[in-house]
């Protein structure tokens, strides 16, 4: 048995578990690659032609979302099917065709194929059958997931029923207003791990502890299950408004109905997560985050931060960039900093498994058995 599960308490994993080149190789197509990934929101593509081209350089993978002229939002692999010319650099912008740069092959942005210099269609072959590679994609209330193994189970009926409470922040309405990334020396899942208990909270992120109710989440934490998506929230003390430095709103314009005047229920937080690589959404009344952690090597992963506010938020008139950001991103940098040193005592060959708390750790429990099952060791 990979960890050890004794009724009273758990274990993490073996060392090897946080150092192994092959088992990285292996869990970017057996984890990576098969869960649900977050990768845009709608409004970073809100016209037709607009695209963002997004690189997850852990898998060396590079991906084209871009809205058609019918309004339909594709992804595609950026990836010219003549001779696998990377198509379009990274970043963002409009495109009436999508044209590759090395001989002029020419695509639709629906991804059919509608000119090869020297090679009309039919001669050789159909243009029909050589259009820019799909990858699956789902949106959910404007949060725009994409699928690389194309396997795995829808995921918008998983968030419907795991997130109702975020229905009402309506986030197909909101902006990015920040993003931020953090390279961290440490193996994905010990960023993992850190981000499944807040048992580490009151130790290591005095400043998160002043809005948060660390209690109710552990009352609620005791639910989670080694599902692909797990509810996960920010309760808020009594009296605090927003997760801020001093917890109260950092955004003037409030998310969805909470601008049409629907109250905000004591304590309001919403969100989720998807695991065991993680995706976490974690919304307050005014603005919201998504994190998304990416392998980089068996030593190395990066967690992106975006920052949401309402579409009709205007910085500088209804919020303080700064300001937004600075919980998230103080937390961020102090995670950073512990996981950093957990990977340097799990590399020890001093290193041992420990036993984990049930009552404190236990999305760990979950998020680990989801990590062992997906790699064919579970029970
Ligand atoms: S590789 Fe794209 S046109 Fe040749
Ligand atoms: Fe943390």
């Amino acid at each position: 048995m990979t960890i050890i599960d004794n009724q009273r308490y758990f274990t993490n994993l073996p060392r090897d578990y946080y150092l192994s080149e092959e088992r990285y190789r292996s869990e970017l197509d057996v984890i990576y690659a098969a869960q649900w990934l977050y990768i845009a929101h709608i409004s970073e593509v809100p016209e037709a032609g607009d695209y963002v081209v997004r690189e997850l350089p852990g898998l060396g993978e590079s991906i084209l979302i871009v809205r058609d002229e019918g309004g339909v939002l594709h992804a595609h692999y950026n990836v010219c099917r003549h001779r696998g010319f990377s198509l379009c650099s990274p970043g963002a912008g409009q495109l009436k065709r999508i044209s590759c740069p090395y001989h002029k092959w020419t695509y639709d942005l629906n991804g059919r194929l509608l000119g090869s210099p020297s090679m009309r269609d039919g001669e050789i072959f159909d243009y029909k059958d050589f259009g820019l590679t799909p990858v699956r994609m789902e949106v959910w209330h404007g949060f725009v997931f994409i699928n690389l193994s194309g396997a795995a189970a829808s995921l918008s009926p998983q968030l419907d029923a795991t997130a109702p409470e975020m229905l009402p922040l309506r986030t197909e309405r909101l902006r990015v207003a920040h993003h931020e990334t953090y390279d961290i020396e440490a193996n994905w899942k010990i960023l993992m791990e850190n981000y499944l208990e807040c048992y580490h909270c009151t130790s290591v992120h005095p400043e998160f502890c002043v809005p948060m109710d660390i209690q109710v989440i552990f009352e609620d934490q005791v639910a989670l299950e080694p599902t692909s998506v797990v509810k996960a929230w920010i309760p808020l003390k009594q009296g605090m408004e927003s997760l801020t430095m001093d917890g109260r709103k950092v955004c003037r314009v409030p998310l969805g109905d909470f601008s049409d005047g629907l109250g905000v229920p004591d304590g309001f937080g919403a969100g989720f997560m998807t695991q065991p690589a993680v995706n976490g959404f974690f919304f307050q009344s005014d603005f919201g985050i998504a994190h998304r952690v990416e392998p980089l090597s068996p030593t190395r992963c990066r967690l992106h931060n975006w920052w949401f506010v309402h579409e009709d938020a205007v910085e500088g008139r209804d919020y303080d960039r700064a300001q937004l950001i600075q919980l998230w991103d103080t937390v961020n940098r102090q995670d950073a900093v512990i996981i950093e040193r957990q990977q340097v005592g799990v590399s020890s060959r001093g290193f041992r498994q420990g036993p984990l708390s049930a009552a404190r750790e236990p999305g760990l429990l979950g998020g680990l058995t989801m990590y062992l099952q997906m790699m064919g060791e579970g029970d």
